[in-house]
């Protein structure tokens, strides 16, 4: 029986209850000893792929461990599950549709079919219709309404619409194109859009409604406050169309909107909108970098896609970073999971896999509607380091709860500064190593006492010093972030994420949690507008709506 359509309940298998006796017996475990008992333990537990190497040796794992996570993934059938992946199966089982994001960084040549029909031709012909556009706008080719060529462009989209193509397009910064801004515009805060539009000017700026739905309220009020925005500065209706493109997989509801039928670029059912940005939703950053380099993108991706095809699960980058993930948060309580990226280009990483993992595996029952047995996504949370250890590294080092984290961080530096980069690795290093270390009692008081402190000082101070140590961390270092190793890096995260709805059992390309809000903050529009008179539902709801009335009224 597909995973999709029955899936199996992990707590069930033999390797979980070999596991919880596992991590009984590694109560005891310590990094620092098992480093010292092992001169391989590095080598051992670590590898490259893609661009990437990834140092999971500072995890509370031993060859046993391993073992029995791997047994857990091959009892849950995850080889199957990858297969029926990648071929199309409709593994989103709730909206019946497949999630075929890696069709979309396949190259020229290769056949993925869905419902019987082969999906390549039209992804690579939309890949054709935005080197031409990227081609024109980068030419000075394509006019706005004064006949000026375009000089920023703006992207209107929200969740995967937004948060991958911003991510893509600060991280390859030094490989951005001349000529031309990208901005994002996402938030239906009205601040946002007097921000973005601040020193733009409507004859040079082109919108892209970016909306695989395109029924985003946040997107579609953006979408109409920039064509007043465009009208109000001059441009006659008529020539809207050098100003908007959308790219959706609702092109009816695009041209209703008013974008001309040659200005869509599509997006399939079949792709969600967080695993979206190798699609033409993705433009923004086709412009931001160019179309030579999306393709090293796609390419990376690629590159990651197969190795998580073919490699075995011992050597599987995306399966030892879901398994480990699995391991923390059903074995040892730990629930959020820290990005930690050194890398001033890559400061919104967490952003984008708060939406990947906490959107994907943020459920509570498996694909047949039934309960989980066990805990699910952790929350994604983090930011760039060095700030987060002025900040909130305290809470890692010496709170209460576990925390795993993943460093990630470059070799070398696009903008080199002195020494800084040489400080930022170091302190990368030396977080996961203060991690894992600690500081003891002893160590703590005999510091304070080669200070020259009194004994009572000492034992006064030595319990603050005290750094519990043995957190575990991971560390993905990258040359530097080039097109094909970011692509890589993106996908690595994509399939942890599969890898461990597997696990889990849940389904992790639908989103239906998300719905109950946005009806009901349609209801709640129309009851601060004053539109409906009825009472809300309850008194703290209703209490709110008479602040906000009482301050707008008259
Ligand atoms: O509300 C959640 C969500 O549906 C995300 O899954 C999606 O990425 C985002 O909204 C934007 O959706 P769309 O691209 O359809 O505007």
């Amino acid at each position: 029986m597909e995973h999709y359509l029955k899936p199996l309940d992990a707590t069930q298998q033999p390797a979980w209850q070999a596991l919880r006796a596992q991590r009984e017996q590694m109560q005891q475990f310590n990094l620092r000893q098992a480093f010292a008992a092992d001169p391989q333990r590095f080598r051992r537990y670590s590898l490259s792929q893609g661009g990437l190497f990834l140092d999971y040796s500072k995890n509370l794992i031993d060859e046993r461990t391993l073992g029995l996570l791997v047994e857990l993934a091959e009892q849950m059938k995850l080889s199957q599950a990858i297969e029926q992946l990648f071929a199309g199966a409709p593994v989103n089982a709730s909206e019946r549709r497949p999630a075929l994001h890696t069709a979309l960084r396949r190259p020229v040549g290769e056949q993925v079919l869905v419902d019987g029909v082969d999906v390549m031709p039209q992804v690579h012909r939309v890949l054709a219709q935005m080197t031409e556009l990227v081609q024109r706008i980068h030419n000075g080719l394509w006019r706005g309404y004064t006949e000026k060529p375009i000089t920023d462009v703006v992207n209107i989209g929200i969740g995967g619409s937004f948060l991958g193509p911003q991510l893509v397009s600060e991280a390859l910064l030094p490989f951005a194109q001349r000529g031309v801004r990208c901005h994002y515009l996402a938030n239906i805060d009205g601040s946002e859009f007097h921000e973005v539009t601040a020193n733009m000017r409507a004859e040079t700026t082109l919108f892209i409604v970016s909306s695989k739905s395109f029924a985003t309220l946040e997107t579609l009020k953006n979408a109409q406050a920039a064509r007043r925005w465009v009208l109000d500065q001059g441009c006659a209706v008529a020539d809207l169309h050098r100003h908007f493109i959308a790219v959706s997989s609702n092109r009816q509801a695009a041209v209703e909107f008013g974008i001309a039928a040659e200005n869509i670029f599509p997006m399939w059912d079949w792709v969600g909108g967080r695993y979206s940005l190798w699609s033409a939703i993705g433009l923004p950053i086709a412009l931001a970098i160019g179309m030579g380099n999306f393709k090293e993108l796609l390419s990376g991706a690629y590159a990651m896609d197969q190795h998580f095809q073919s490699a075995s699960f011992e050597q599987n980058m995306p399966v030892l970073l879901a398994l480990l993930g699995v391991w923390y948060g059903d074995f040892w309580g730990a629930h959020s999971h820290a990005i930690l990226p050194y890398d001033h280009h890559l400061r919104n990483f967490n952003q984008h896999l708060q939406q990947l993992d906490m959107e994907s595996n943020g459920k509570s029952v498996r694909q047949d509607g039934s309960p989980v047995s066990c805990g699910t996504g952790p929350v994604i949370w983090g930011g760039v380091g060095c700030n987060g250890q002025h900040a909130y590294h305290q809470l890692l080092h010496q709170g209460t709860q576990l925390i795993p984290a993943d460093f990630i961080v470059p070799v070398t530096s696009y903008n080199p500064l002195a020494d800084h980069h040489q400080w930022l690795y170091a302190n990368c290093l030396s977080q996961s190593q203060a991690l894992m270390c600690g500081k003891t009692h002893a160590e703590a008081e005999a510091e304070l006492r080669d200070q020259g402190l009194s004994e009572d000082e000492v034992q006064r101070l030595a319990p603050h010093k005290v750094i519990p140590g043995n957190r575990p961390s991971n560390t993905i270092v990258l040359e530097r972030v080039s097109p094909r190793r970011m692509g890589a890096l993106v996908a690595l995260y994509e399939h942890k994420v599969f890898v461990q709805s597997v696990i889990w059992g849940n389904n992790a390309f639908d989103q239906w949690g998300v719905e109950l809000g946005k009806e009901l903050g349609k209801n709640l529009y129309g009851r601060l507008t004053g539109e409906d008179a009825t009472p809300a539902a309850d008194a703290s709801t209703q209490g709110l709506i008479d602040f906000f009335r009482a301050r707008h009224r008259g």
